[in-house]
């Protein structure tokens, strides 16, 4: 089992987490938001907290603000944050620019421990694309939200699919491809559960697959699912639209409570032959260390 951290962010911070909470910097802001793992006690004081921090996502606010029909959440309507914002980043030859809002969930549209997973699928498309010219790698990103990793896929030079059940989440990839001068990612805005098994009648292929399901899957159509049950069938359809190699495969688990050993013995049934790396990400502030679910990946050169 390994632990994973991103070493590659200056406009990203953890400052510190505790008493349910996080407390984090993303480019020019400092955010507090909820974070149910933060079990312990904070390292700064409440009122360096709040002295930071530009915004808070306070879940009891939701009452408290709920004739405003767009807020779904508890954001402070009085902060004089911008409605969106950029953060950068780069790793190696990868430039990123992403798209931040605060949404009504109480997210900003960025997992910044993903960066682990970008910097991999970065390096794998690139290093393909200069020893084979010839080979444009098809990328397959399922749950794809705000897009990062597809943006990164396509930055490195793959055919990327990026597949979604959520429109503005679609819209907002789309904005964040622009931000990065590329164009040409397929949108598809289905049950990725469905879409794969389309794929897979189709007898299309991938040369990479990237998949960050959430605990319960909503299909656009009513399709409703929980990661527990189908997990086991989304890895075995993975593994039956997989090129043999060059390939690589991420899975990301995150709020469902699974450990990194489900996502391994899923994923060691699949691809007998493959060299799986699995663990925690995790995010460093001061004297915590933040688990940020897990990652499962392998890469067949
Ligand atoms: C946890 S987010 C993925 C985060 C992303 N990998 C990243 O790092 O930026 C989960 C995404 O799954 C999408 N989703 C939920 N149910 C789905 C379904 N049945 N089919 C396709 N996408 C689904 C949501 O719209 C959301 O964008």
């Amino acid at each position: 089992m390994e632990l994973l951290q991103p070493t590659s962010w200056h406009e990203y911070e953890l400052l510190d987490s505790g008493a349910g909470e996080k407390l984090e910097r993303f480019g020019d802001y400092v955010l507090i938001r909820p974070e149910p793992q933060a079990i312990w006690q904070k390292s700064l004081d409440e009122r360096e907290w709040r002295q930071l921090a530009a915004n808070r996502f306070d879940r009891a606010q939701k009452d408290k603000y709920r004739f405003q029909s767009d807020v779904n959440g508890g954001w402070d309507p009085a902060s004089s944050m911008p409605e969106s914002w950029q953060i950068h980043y780069a790793h190696e030859g990868l430039k990123l620019t992403l798209r931040l809002a605060l949404t009504s969930f109480g997210h900003v549209g960025l997992f910044p421990e993903q960066a682990c997973n970008w910097n991999f699928i970065f390096e794998n498309v690139r290093a393909w694309r200069q020893a084979q010219p010839d080979l444009t790698p098809r990328v397959l990103n399922l749950f794809a939200y705000t897009g990062a990793a597809s943006v990164v896929a396509r930055a490195a030079g793959a055919d990327v699919t990026h597949v979604d059940a959520s429109r503005p989440g679609l819209n907002w990839a789309n904005q964040n491809m622009q931000l990065n001068g590329l164009s040409d990612i397929r949108w598809v805005y289905e049950d990725a559960l469905k879409f794969v098994k389309r794929e897979v009648k189709r007898g299309n292929r991938y040369h990479g697959l990237i998949m960050d399901p959430p605990p319960y899957g909503r299909g656009p159509t009513g399709e409703k699912w929980t990661l527990q049950e189908k997990l086991d069938e989304l890895v075995g359809l993975a593994a039956q639209l997989l090129h043999p190699r060059p390939s690589f495969f991420v899975l990301s688990t995150y709020a469902a409570g699974l450990s990194a050993l489900v996502s391994r013995n899923i994923a060691r049934a699949h691809f007998p032959d493959a060299d799986l790396h699995a663990g925690e990400l995790f995010l460093q502030a001061l004297t915590h260390v933040l688990p940020m679910g897990t990652f499962l990946r392998f890469s067949r050169t």
